[in-house]
């Protein structure tokens, strides 16, 4: 282990990523005190391979796994799906799959997506008189889609590519800067290489045509123009009734009034996007970022989905938010999982990748919602974490559901509990 001056533990270790992998969990063994069982655990690459991770990610010395678990039901756009959810927290999948057999017996849900278009941005500064400067760009225009497509013919040939530009003035607090946006199709690509890529190239080209530097040449994650929207209509007696549909509705008000609350209610529909994107091995951090800059488009932050009562009494849900997701490229293509979460949906665009996502996304704040309105969530979270504790317990079989109805019965949901039960119920039945 690498020690200062003073005795002291070093976090400053040269070349770590140079050395093999068994070196470096030598190192981090030793720095924690690691046991044998904890090395052995971080080596288990399980479905990742060992490989994998090292081409994914630096300075790997082991691979955390999480369940990969399948939310039934889902009729989108006519169709049927299977949908593959990767996440830690209990009860998501169980309520997604209820959501959506409600859903479905209502016709389905539906969901479109709009073209795959990704912002690349340029930003300039020392830029002399910028408002001329950007009137010079816009001149320019069809020379900066040339460089910018000239890095990626493939693109191109598929119908993509850049497509258009725009330019702003900024005032920054040193001083004004120039941000042009080049517009991009990027297909079936999550597109954040392809537009990082266009922008470094047309960056020097903007320097010699008006002057000043290129400071930053990068994706924007607000992907506004990459929207995705979904939609249902609901019998309310489907769903409990008229009571629970004007609940609901209310729950969808004061989402909008209140920003404390519209960001749980964005975290719900984030609960069923994000464990998609985690399956199919997304770039999770970008869709949250433009996600939530979304909800704020009009300067305060706002629930991305809403419901209401139409004419004829129906509760009617729609949601809109930007999905910045692909299914070639990347880690989609390198994680072996990710292959076969994209082929138990069947889905062989981006487009239709983001509508089964935008689907999901309103099914799963349709079940929070009705179940904040009705029992509370607390209930279906408790079920759930008794039964996980009867199988810790060590319950198999039929033991687990006798258990974890006990425990809830008795209004005593603890680990110790249901080892106690387990026991009382192997005695009597000896
Ligand atoms: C919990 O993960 C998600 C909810 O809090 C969402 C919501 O409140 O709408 C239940």
């Amino acid at each position: 282990m690498s020690v200062d001056s003073l005795g002291s533990r070093c976090s400053r270790i040269t070349g770590f990523y140079n050395i093999p992998l068994e070196e470096r969990l030598k190192i981090v063994k030793e720095w924690a005190q690691l046991s044998d069982d904890e090395v052995a655990t971080l080596l288990n690459f399980g479905n990742l391979g060992r490989k994998t991770a090292e081409t994914m990610i630096e300075n790997v010395i082991g691979a955390m796994s999480y369940p990969f678990a399948i939310a039934v039901n889902f009729r989108i756009n006519s169709r049927d799906y299977l949908v593959p959810m990767v996440l830690e927290e209990p009860s998501v999948v169980a309520a997604a799959s209820n959501a959506a057999r409600m859903l479905r017996e209502n016709g389905g849900i539906e969901a479109e997506a709009a073209r795959q278009i990704m912002i690349g941005q340029v930003y300039m500064m020392k830029v002399p008189s910028p408002h001329y400067a950007s009137m010079k760009i816009l001149r320019h225009k069809y020379e900066l889609l040339d460089i910018a497509n000239s890095t990626n013919k493939t693109l191109v040939s598929m119908g993509g590519g850049a497509k258009d530009v725009e330019v702003r003035v900024i005032e920054t607090r040193r001083g004004p800067a120039l941000a042009i946006n080049l517009m991009v199709d990027v297909v079936d690509a999550m597109g954040a290489n392809t537009v990082n890529t266009m922008a470094e190239a047309i960056a020097p080209y903007l320097e010699k045509l008006v002057g000043g530097e290129a400071r930053l040449r990068i994706v924007s994650n607000y992907a506004i123009y990459r929207v995705a929207r979904a939609w249902v209509r609901i019998s309310p007696e489907s769903i409990g009734g008229r009571d629970v549909a004007e609940k609901i509705v209310d729950a969808s008000a004061i989402a909008e009034a209140d920003p404390f609350r519209a960001v749980t209610h964005n975290k719900g529909v984030l609960n069923g996007i994000i464990a998609i994107a985690l399956a199919t091995a997304q770039d999770h951090r970008a869709i949250e970022a433009g996600a939530h800059a979304y909800a704020s488009r009009d300067g305060i932050y706002k629930p991305l989905s809403r419901w209401d009562l139409d004419s004829e009494g129906y509760l009617v849900g729609f949601l809109e938010i930007p999905l910045q997701v692909g299914v070639v490229g990347g880690s989609v293509k390198t994680h072996p999982v990710a292959q076969i979460a994209l082929k138990i949906m069947g889905v062989k665009t981006a487009r239709e990748l983001a509508e089964i996502m935008a689907a999901v996304g309103l099914a799963q704040n349709f079940a929070a919602l009705r179940a904040l309105v009705t029992t509370g969530i607390q209930s279906g979270h408790m079920k759930l974490h008794a039964r996980n504790l009867a199988i810790l317990a060590g319950a198999k079989g039929e033991l687990v559901d006798i258990i974890t109805e006990q425990m809830i019965k008795n209004g005593k949901i603890s680990f110790d509990y249901a080892v106690q039960l387990l026991k009382n119920y192997e005695r009597t039945s000896t």
